[in-house]
């Protein structure tokens, strides 16, 4: 009887160490929020409220009338796409959707630019899945989105075609552009967890008046054009635009664009540089960036410079307000603050807590789409 209790003080022992040292992974609040539990394959939409910065949390992707949907089949038929494609519950399917794919891995070849409806989560934990090497992701005037997961690689731009939008009209495509995911005219959406690399435009663009974004966890890599937020000078409406870029992982191979911005406000914070060609941070019309315990480490002397006003000019940009506050460089790399420090003012459910930069190289490491068994935490 007593070595049984004793075994059993032992089990429990070892049981309570090994939950003390799984809390103890270097985790960033987002991913602290959802990655240790082990049912987070029974309870996909506790991610929902996990998110962070200006998108808030998910609220209205989750509960009793979302329809869970399983992606079966790669294929792709732009204009009358089959029941278990991806499009099929990101553009037709009615109502809120909760999307995920068949464990494995999927390579989905899109015909046409995919229109994601609002309501919509594209959620590809448990599955290796690559939207790749043909059209990209688009959000057009939709809101509640999420994308989680996804490798997004080779976009180009497609000849023009068909395309079925959300509410079942066909629409007639030019020329894409080859961006990886775009949003034009949309809010609250949120980017966590994807890798992004080698398109033929940028990777991420926030465009027309799109407000109320996170990009989070991302890794982008091996690419020229980075992350555009604001598409033209003249474009005033993006004077609203609000983006928070946390805990993302940018390079090696990267050019420039993280983020380039126009007009709106971008906290950058938490975020792993691991070399840039041209710059990091780059901005015109004004643009106000907060840039907060960000690891910058520039690849040569001869690119050492993170920040870009445009137009280059000697006095180009000295009354915006970009600041950098707690930032660690290494290599050179240098940072030129002008104006002063405005804060995001985030209410409670955006509001986060920033940590020190030399944290961020093991809280950025996990960037990027997540290899995750259902059996067990991510
Ligand atoms: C870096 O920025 C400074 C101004 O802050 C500028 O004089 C210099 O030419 C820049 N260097 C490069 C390589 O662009």
């Amino acid at each position: 009887m007593a070595l049984k209790e004793l075994l059993m003080f032992v089990t429990l022992l070892f049981l309570l160490l090994r939950a003390a040292t799984a809390n103890h992974r270097h985790e960033n609040v987002i991913d602290r929020c959802w990655r240790g539990q082990p049912n987070w394959a029974t309870d996909r939409q506790r991610l929902a409220m996990c998110s962070v910065g200006f998108v808030g949390k998910m609220r209205q992707n989750r509960g009793h009338g979302v329809t869970a949907y399983t992606v079966t089949d790669p294929s792709d038929d732009p204009v009358r796409p089959r029941p278990g494609t991806l499009r099929y519950g990101a553009t037709v399917l009615p109502g809120k959707v909760w999307i995920t794919f068949r464990p494995g891995s999927m390579h989905i070849r899109l015909a046409q630019p995919l229109f994601v409806k609002s309501f919509t989560a594209i959620d590809g934990r448990g599955a290796d899945v690559h939207v790749a090497g043909g059209a990209g992701i688009v959000l057009y005037e939709v809101s509640n989105v999420v994308i989680h997961g996804l490798h997004v690689h080779g976009i180009r731009a497609q000849p023009p075609g068909r395309v079925v939008r959300p509410g079942g009209a066909v629409q007639n495509m030019d020329v894409g552009d080859g961006d990886a995911i775009r949003l034009l005219s949309s809010s609250k959406v949120w980017i966590d967890h994807n890798t992004l690399s080698r398109c033929e435009d940028g990777l991420l663009d926030v465009t027309l008046g799109s407000t109320d974004v996170t990009v989070s966890n991302n890794w982008f890599h091996d690419h020229d054009k980075v992350m555009l937020l604001g598409h033209d000078d003249q474009h005033v409406a993006d004077r609203r635009m609000r983006v928070t870029v946390a805990f993302n992982r940018f390079g090696p191979n990267v050019n420039q664009r993280m983020p380039r911005i126009r007009h709106g406000y971008a906290h950058v914070v938490n975020n792993f540089y691991d070399g840039w060609r041209e710059y990091a941070i780059g901005g015109s019309m004004g643009p106000t960036v907060k840039s907060q315990g960000n690891l910058f480490i520039a690849s040569t002397a001869e690119s050492a410079n993170v920040t870009r006003r445009m137009p280059v000019g000697h006095a180009a940009g000295k009354d915006w307000h970009w600041h950098s506050s707690g930032d660690s460089f290494e290599n050179g790399a240098v940072f030129k603050q002008t104006g002063s420090k405005v804060r995001p003012n985030y209410n409670k459910h955006q509001a986060f807590p920033a940590v020190s930069a030399s944290e961020v190289r093991s809280l950025t490491k996990d960037a990027g789409a997540l290899r995750c068994s259902a059996r067990a935490a991510c």
